[in-house]
Formats: C-alpha cells, structure tokens, sequence
C-alpha cells in the first residue's frame, strides 16, 4: 500500500522513507508525531513548479506546523513564511526567516505584535481593520520606518464550498474587509502616509477541492481593484486541499492554476500555502493500551488523543489508520478514542479496521498539519515529541523532545 512518495507499506511494515517506523518507535515513547523532511521538500517543490507559470512566490503558513526543523527546511528551500502572531514571527526569524520573507496576517494583530513587526521590518501586513492601519501607522510614525507595505484582505462574500469551521470568505465572516472598507480605505490612502497599500489578500478558506469559489473571489477581486492601479501584488492566501484517504484523489493544481491565471495578469503573487505542504509528511504514532468491548462496540483505547489530534473531534476529520506491523485477520469496525475525559475524544469512528490488540501500535496518517499545531495540555498531557527524518529520507532524529512534568508546572508560581 503505497499512501505518497515517503510512506508506504513494505513487507508488512509501515515505512517513512527508508525507515521502517517501529523501528524508530522503539527508541521512543508514544503518541510521537514523525515527519518527512524529504516528503516537505517535495511538496513544495510540486506548489512551486505548479504555480511558475503565474511566478506565486510561496510563504508557508506556519500555523499548520511552526515546528523548527520544518521551517528550516522550507527557508532554505526558498519559501517565505505566513505568520499569524508574534509568536509564529519570532519563530520564522529563529528558524533563519529574513524579516523581509515573512508575512503577516491575523483578525486581531495587538498594538504590541504590530510594533514588533514593524520593528523587525516584515514584509507585509495583510490588514483586516481599519483601526489596524491607524496602528501600523503609528508604529511606523513613531520608529520613523519607511513605508510598510500592506494588503488589504478582502471579504469577497463568497462561500468555499469545505467545512464551514474553516470556510472565512462569507458575508458575515469575521474575516477580511468588505468591498467598501477597501474602495474607502484605497481612496484615501494620505490618511496614512507611513503606509504603501499595494496589495490586496484573499483567502475564502481551506481544504477547498472546488475552484468554482475561488475564480469568482478572484473574479471579485479583480473588480474591486482595477481602478486602483497602486496595487500591485495579489495574496491567494492557502486552501490548496489534500487528500486524507489513500484512495481519495483531489483536483490537479495544475487545473486550478490555469483557471486562475487570466485574473493575475500584470500582478505580483503570492500564495500562503500551509496544509499541502506538511499535511501528508506528517503521521502521529500511538499504542494501543487498552480493548474494551461493550455495548455492541469495540473500542481500541490508544495512547493519543483530541491533545495531539484534535481534527476529527472538531472538523469530523476523518484520519486513516494504520497499524506499523500489517497483520490478517477479518476485519472489525471499530471505533479509536483516546484517553481524555470528553465523549468527542474519538480519532475514528466506526472504522473498518484489521483487529489490533494491546500493544499494537499504529500510525495517525496525514496528521502534519494542523495536528501538533494545534496541541493542548489538556488533563494535563504532555505534549508529544516530534521526530524528523532528513531529507536524505535513511536518517531521524528528534526535533523537539516530549515534555515533561517539568515542562507543565514550569510557568506556576
Ligand atoms: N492563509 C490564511 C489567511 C489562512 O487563514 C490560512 C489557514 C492559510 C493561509 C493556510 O491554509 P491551508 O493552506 O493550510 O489550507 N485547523 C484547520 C485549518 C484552519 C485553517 C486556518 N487558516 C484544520 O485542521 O483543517
């Protein structure tokens, strides 16, 4: 079974690379989310080439998975980053990020992120509030920094045919600014004169496997700007989908691309890409600690949870699993929960699945983004550690270990 170009099943083992994955779980404990370098590498590689002929220049949304040896991996490949806090800029510039690579984008930017920002000489502001500009004004006023470069981003009141949990270009959306937030604020620009409003962002959402809502946001776009003629750049934002079941195929970019490319003509582009990069690079691994089988059901009880995976307890995201040693036996259905205190901690629900018993481990797959991202310590759990292995796909080792009791009580008085 063949799930992409880095994980697949050999001779009965589940393989990341050239690494059979119990072998690397051996030395660890689990939950462990475990990465391909190399799976990234290539991924970006596919968005890059696909998106040459409109010359998208890629920013990595951070938020789906700011670990630091992934960021790394993708600075060095050439990728800006997609920020959406403080936090994920002072990561991106640890990572090796050049200010000048980074953007930044969020709802509710603080007076002190965006001095910080400025500060550091970010490279846009994807601004969403009328009241933010005054505020990257000012900061750039009060540093006497040259002019900031912003986009507006733009609430095309258009719906993204996904799930209406990450579905953000509707009316009504708190997202973005409307059409005549922008007109206003591009008629008037010497109401901000640190600013140079050159650019303008659309983002209608994630895991968008229909591009009908996205031509006509940018169809929307183009409307709204064409008599602006300081604008200069348009930001796509991310969406680009990926498939979670192995046998589930999704449209080619390809496809996209071209259906897109009369709207970008003349424009500089940029695209914030975060899932298609890391998604399928990314598996969580646990153990099964307990069977229990009452009313009617069997429950495989593993060591994972909502705390490392919260998607399907959120989105009703549905993750493959796959145990990293195949065995025979008729299949069961069976439903995969975790340890926490929460009916909604379920990783699979009614799942067909070849039996597992205790101390049977088995992989989370496509879990690279939005998965260790989006971790909490919720019933006090430790975070898991994350495992990297290299680009030269023979080779792994821990990127950010597993932490401790230590770790939970430190910030306590
Ligand atoms: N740019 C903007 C402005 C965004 O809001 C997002 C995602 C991205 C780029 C990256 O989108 P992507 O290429 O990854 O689809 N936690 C949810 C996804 C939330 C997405 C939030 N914004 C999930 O697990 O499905």
């Amino acid at each position: 079974m063949v799930f992409n170009s880095s994980i697949r099943v050999v001779d009965a083992a589940l393989m990341i690379d050239d690494l059979p994955l119990d072998a690397i779980v051996r030395e660890l404990e689990t939950p462990v989310y475990v990465y391909s370098l190399k799976r990234i590498q290539e991924n970006y590689r596919r968005l890059k080439a696909a998106f040459e002929p409109v010359g998208a220049r890629i920013h990595y949304s951070a938020k789906a998975n700011s670990n630091a040896a992934i960021l790394r991996t993708l600075i060095d490949e050439g990728a800006g980053i997609d920020a959406v806090s403080g936090g994920e800029i002072a990561r991106a510039l640890h990572a090796g990020a050049a200010a000048q690579d980074i953007v930044f984008a969020g709802v509710g930017k603080t007076v002190a992120e965006i001095a910080f920002a400025v500060e550091r000489g970010i490279a846009w502001f994807n601004v969403e509030n009328e009241l933010e500009l005054q505020h990257i004004n000012d900061a750039a006023s009060s540093m006497g920094t040259e002019r900031v470069q912003v986009a507006l981003r733009f609430n095309p009141e258009v719906s993204a045919n996904t799930h209406p949990h990450i579905s953000t270009g509707h009316g009504g959306a708190k997202f973005g600014l409307t059409a005549g937030a922008i007109g206003d604020a591009l008629e008037r620009p010497e109401r901000y004169p640190c600013l140079n409003i050159c650019g303008i962002h659309v983002h209608i959402g994630s895991q968008l496997g229909d591009s009908a809502p996205t031509t006509q946001a940018l169809a929307k776009t183009k409307q709204l700007i064409g008599s602006f003629r300081e604008i200069h750049t348009i930001n796509l934002g991310g969406g680009l989908p990926v498939a979670y079941r192995h046998d589930q195929s999704i449209p080619a970019i390809e496809n996209l691309v071209n259906e897109i490319t009369p709207y970008l003509y003349g424009y500089q582009v940029l695209l914030e890409p975060g899932r298609a990069v890391i998604a399928d690079a990314g598996i969580l691994l646990a153990t099964v600690l307990y069977v229990k089988i009452q009313g009617g059901k069997t429950f495989y009880i593993v060591d994972a949870s909502m705390t490392e995976l919260i998607r399907p307890a959120l989105y009703g995201a549905q993750h493959e699993i796959v145990p990293l040693r195949q065995s025979d036996g008729e299949r069961v259905l069976a439903q995969v929960v975790g340890p926490v205190c929460e009916s909604t901690d379920v990783l699979a629900e009614d799942r067909e699945m070849t039996p597992l018993k205790v101390g049977d481990q088995v992989a989370i797959m496509t879990a690279g983004a939005y998965g260790m991202a989006m971790a909490s310590n919720y019933n006090s759990r430790m975070r898991p550690a994350e495992v990297v292995v290299a680009a030269d796909g023979a080779s792994w080792s821990v990127s950010r270990r597993r932490e401790t009791v230590e770790d939970l009580l430190r910030l306590e008085n």
